[in-house]
């Protein structure tokens, strides 16, 4: 119970990064460069969905490295195909639904998983596919992303 507690103030603490995060030499690249724009940012239900399938995934991975399947994912995560994006983010919509539906599909093959260590293949399958969609629409978030995989030993 504890353990859990622990791990929701972290989650609570850690710092969201949009999709526009810039690194440090892109800052510099920018200093040099045109003035930036400042733009006001109002959070869209699509982030603020992605925000939640981040930590609620996160509680999933704690369990898979467990050695729990977990036996269903939250209902909420269906909204991806509904929920409205900031302005401009999605220029394609047809392909956006390919990538939303492959990320359900996966959510879903791991509750299927037949073993432990199928759990946790399928988990990192899964974090895979947030990634391919998000090397098209949204890079900011990717090396948080990257680092939800599971280390998984032979
Ligand atoms: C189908 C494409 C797609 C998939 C799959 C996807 N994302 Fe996203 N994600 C986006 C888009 C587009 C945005 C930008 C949303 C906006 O600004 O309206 C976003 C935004 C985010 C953000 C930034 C939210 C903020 O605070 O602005 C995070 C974090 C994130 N996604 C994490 C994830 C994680 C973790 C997964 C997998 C569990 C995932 N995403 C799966 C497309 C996707």
């Amino acid at each position: 119970m504890r353990k859990i507690i622990v791990l929701g103030c972290l989650i609570g603490a850690s710092f969201f990064v949009g999709c526009n995060q810039t690194t440090e030499a892109e800052k510099k690249a920018e200093n040099e460069g045109q003035p930036k724009e400042l733009e006001m940012y109002e959070e869209s239900e699509l982030a603020l969905l992605m925000r939640e399938m981040y930590e609620d995934n996160l509680v999933l991975k704690t369990q898979i490295e467990n050695g729990e399947i977990p036996e269903s994912f939250p209902e909420d995560f269906y909204n991806i195909h509904t929920a409205i994006a900031s302005k401009g983010m999605i220029s394609d919509t047809a392909a956006f639904n390919v990538y939303a539906e492959q990320y359900l599909v996966n959510m879903k093959k791991i509750t299927e998983a037949s073993d432990k260590k199928q759990a946790k293949i399928a988990y990192n399958e899964m974090v895979m596919t947030c990634a391919s969609c998000h090397q098209i629409y949204c890079q900011g978030p990717l090396p948080k992303i990257r680092k939800m995989k599971i280390k998984i030993d032979e």
